[in-house]
């Protein structure tokens, strides 16, 4: 599967080694340092690129970058109408919080994305909790725990 990354950090860029150590083709994009994102890519065996080139490439579009950036993300994505998108963006850290108003993070992501279908995945327990997780197959884009966005506009529902 081609799996375009928005987001190339601790969350993006992981996953995307993870994804193409299962054999999917990466495009890895939105960095501050271009140098340093095509080394990054190419460690991994994955393509550099931009927000937008991401959005094309991708049959799946992994979105993972600060909260404070995901409309600026958004904005260089371009329109990703038709698109299977998958977010791991959380209102916590610097600024995140204030920005929520009481809302989830699945809502306003929901806001942002009009016409999204969003389904939204538990995060494993850690060990010794009362519900234990269950046993991690190869990643695959649907295997983060992570918040899921189809951009389908008769799909919308609640997280
Ligand atoms: N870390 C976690 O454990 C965790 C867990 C669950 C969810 N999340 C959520 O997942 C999302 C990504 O988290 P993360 O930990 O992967 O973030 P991160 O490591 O800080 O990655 C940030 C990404 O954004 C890029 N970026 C581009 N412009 C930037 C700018 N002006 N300032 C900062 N970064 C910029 C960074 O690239 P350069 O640095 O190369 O510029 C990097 O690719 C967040 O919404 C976070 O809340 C994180």
């Amino acid at each position: 599967m081609r799996i375009g990354v928005i987001g190339s950090g601790r969350i993006g860029g992981n996953a995307a080694r993870l994804f193409a150590q299962s054999g999917h083709e990466l495009l890895l994009s939105f960095s501050r340092d271009q140098d340093k994102l095509a080394r990054q890519a190419a460690e991994i065996g994955a393509r550099a690129g931009t927000p937008r080139e991401a959005a094309e490439f991708g049959e799946v579009v992994m979105l993972s970058v600060p909260w404070t950036l995901v409309d600026e993300a958004l904005d260089q994505a371009g329109p990703l109408e038709g698109e299977s998108v998958v977010h791991t963006t959380e209102q916590f850290g610097p600024g995140g919080g204030r920005a929520v108003g009481g809302r989830t993070a699945a809502q306003v992501n929901a806001a942002r994305m009009p016409g999204a279908a969003m389904r939204r995945r538990s995060t494993p327990s850690p060990p010794g909790s009362r519900r234990r997780p269950p046993a991690v197959p190869a990643p695959t884009a649907s295997s983060c725990s992570c918040a899921a966005t189809t951009r389908r506009p008769s799909a919308s529902s609640p997280a």
